[in-house]
């Protein structure tokens, strides 16, 4: 992972985030069958208005080549994090770790917890959100019906008991 930086993105950055976005999600597409999820549905201008605010968004670039990218839309007390993507010959590098690390420290100090969600099926991204201290704390169906697991972590630390 040496020569990779993680930073925010830019309108300018709008391609090559659905580049590799669409690359990224081919793999879930084809564990649920479902060339419709919602990542390789969305169009070019649809991130360029996510790109234009007020929605965080970070990106990580090997050189001068994106690699990967997340977001974060905060609403109320909770940051919603989602479309981690890592192009696929980058993935396995510690690169999302750095991107969900980055923006979880982009969100501290704004909201109690992160949110997001993944495929129920989806036992890499299930494993790798556990490691980074997310729980499970439902399901739901996504728009064409795929289940999927919602996750979260608290960014508030436990009260203390006692005297
Ligand atoms: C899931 C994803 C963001 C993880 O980023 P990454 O840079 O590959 O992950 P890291 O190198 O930081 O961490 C590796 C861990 O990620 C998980 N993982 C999930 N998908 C993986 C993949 N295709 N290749 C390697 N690791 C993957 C594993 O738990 C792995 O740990 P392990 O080596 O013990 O099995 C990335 O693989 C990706 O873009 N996948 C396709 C899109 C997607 O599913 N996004 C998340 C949907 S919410």
């Amino acid at each position: 992972m040496s020569g990779v930086s993680v930073g925010p993105g830019g309108v300018a950055d709008a391609g090559e985030i659905l580049t590799v976005q669409r690359a990224a999600y081919v793999a879930e597409a084809q564990r649920y069958a479902d060339p419709l999820l919602p990542p390789l549905t969305e169009t070019l201008d649809e991130v360029r208005a996510v790109l234009a605010g007020p929605t965080i968004v970070l990106v990580a670039r090997a050189g001068h080549r994106l690699v990967g990218s997340v977001r974060a839309r905060v609403a109320g007390d909770t940051a919603h994090v989602g479309r981690l993507a890592i192009a696929p010959d980058q993935q396995g590098r510690g690169i999302g770790s750095r991107l969900l690390a980055a923006v979880e420290s982009a969100c501290t100090g704004r909201v109690a917890r992160l949110e997001l969600f993944t495929g129920a099926e989806s036992a890499d991204n299930l494993r790798f959100y556990a490691r980074h201290g997310y729980r499970i704390v439902g399901h739901r169906p996504d728009p064409n019906g795929v289940r999927l697991a919602v996750l979260e972590k608290s960014l508030v630390s436990p009260a203390r008991s006692g005297p």
